[in-house]
């Protein structure tokens, strides 16, 4: 990131570009704790340099997880050897930071819950004022003793004190993927069946990763159990791109008439790619195909040409498979002609930002017209939007989608406090100058 860190973006014409996005952040968490656990040495690629992703290697790596960087570029590894323990973790020499990283946290509360030793999780201060009693009930459930500590009831810091756990059946009240993985981590190392059930699906990496390490997992409907005791087998794996990082130029492409791109080797998971048919409704066009299937992720290439929106209704059980993508969608919505309502998307309201204040906050302060809900916003599209001086609230997401809204003010459009950027996608200056052929 520049040294202000802060970003100017000036309106941009039409662009033919080609891009490839770095891999993605929830599948390179998984990655650095699955490989971890596994029973030898697994070379994973296209590891997500960010810092989210590089505090959970490094939390594995005070775990006593040893690794190898085969191949690194200016941000970190991308090409890793991870050394499994074969489900044998040794106890940190200090309490582990997790940054700014709910998916780290919470995925590795799992696996700390079933330790014989005491260890203890933070964040800064935006991880630390974020609920983790979500993952504590089922936990707890399962036997875990575990507390949180800090000033806000619910919160991390979180103390994790050696207890052996027991199966539990947990049906989740939240669509939530990181609870699921949590309890599904822990249930490695319980003593029988743990199942979790989602009240809607929600991105299903755990369960393929767990498959393609060699774990048997159940899968019913919206139920899934393990079988604790497995040890995961080490293998190679390749990385996909992020499509929450390949959205912002998805929207940047298909919502001006005189662009084209090409985004290759993008992840196409179906529990990932709703924010694709929301744009296809949109009257985007955008082209995907599998190309392919490798490490139990599909992944191809997208093509798209820009067009003019029409406002949609982004709703229900949607709604988890695209839910770090609604800031950029409430971009696209400003752009589009019509209305578009976002509704049953109150978990917005407890990510990195309250994303749904920080998204209307910010269309507003560039002149778009839009209403907050409790659970969403209505945006009345097709207003010409106006450069302003905008904050990003500390939230990466926030701040690389208003850096696409600034493409298409009247005038400059500055964004303040854009560190965060790099908690998920380190290259996202020099990426969007590939794509519009202009520094920011
Ligand atoms: C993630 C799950 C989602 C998502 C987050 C990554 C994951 O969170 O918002 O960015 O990797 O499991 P929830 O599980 O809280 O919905």
């Amino acid at each position: 990131m520049n040294s202000s860190h802060s970003l100017t973006i000036h309106p941009a014409g039409g662009f033919s570009a080609e891009l490839t996005v770095p891999g993605d952040k929830s599948i390179s968490h998984r990655a650095a704790i699955i490989a971890g656990l596994a029973n030898g040495p697994s070379r994973v690629s296209n590891y997500l340099p960010s810092e989210d992703c590089l505090n959970t290697l490094r939390a594995m790596e005070s775990l006593g997880v040893a690794y190898e960087a085969i191949d690194t570029n200016q941000y970190g590894p991308t090409e890793i050897i991870i050394h499994g323990t074969s489900m044998s973790l040794s106890s940190p020499s200090k309490v582990i930071d997790c940054g700014n990283s709910g998916t780290g946290m919470r995925l590795l509360a799992g696996i700390l819950a079933g330790q014989d030793f005491e260890s203890t999780l933070t964040g800064d201060a935006s991880l630390c004022s974020r609920p983790m009693e979500r993952i504590i009930r089922p936990l707890e459930g399962m036997g875990a003793h575990l507390e949180a500590t800090g000033d806000k009831e619910g919160c991390a810091p979180l103390i994790f004190r050696g207890r052996s756990l027991a199966p539990v059946r947990y049906v989740m009240p939240v669509a939530s993927a990181q609870v699921k993985s949590a309890v599904l981590f822990a249930g490695l190392f319980a003593d029988g069946t743990t199942s979790v059930e989602q009240p809607a699906t929600t991105r299903d990496h755990t369960e393929r990763m767990l498959t393609y390490f060699g774990i048997r997992i159940g899968c019913k409907e919206n139920e899934i159990s393990i079988e604790g005791g497995q040890t995961p087998q080490a293998c190679d794996l390749d990385i996909p791109g992020d499509i929450s990082s390949a959205a912002f130029w998805l929207v940047a492409a298909a919502a001006n008439k005189n662009s084209s791109l090409t985004l290759r080797g993008v992840g196409l998971n179906p529990t990932r790619t709703a924010v694709l048919n929301v744009l296809l409704r949109m009257g985007a066009q955008i082209g995907h195909s599998v190309t392919t299937e490798g490490n139990g992720e599909p992944a191809g290439d997208l093509e798209v040409h820009g067009s003019e929106l029409q406002g949609t209704e982004i709703s229900g059980r949607e709604i988890p498979n695209l839910i770090d993508e609604i800031p950029i969608l409430g971009v696209a919505g400003a752009l589009a002609q019509g209305t578009t309502c976002i509704r049953d998307a109150a978990e917005l309201r407890v990510k990195e930002s309250d994303r749904i204040r920080t998204v209307v906050e910010n269309l507003q302060a560039m002149g778009a017209n839009v209403r907050e809900h409790d659970d969403g916003m209505t945006i009345e599209g097709g207003a010409q939007l106006r450069g302003a001086n905008l904050d990003c609230f500390g939230d990466h997401r926030i701040a690389m989608a208003f850096s696409v809204a600034g493409l298409f003010a009247d005038g400059e459009t500055n964004i303040r406090n854009t560190e965060c950027i790099a908690t998920s996608y380190p290259g996202f200056e020099d990426d969007f100058s590939k794509v519009c052929g202009r520094r920011i």
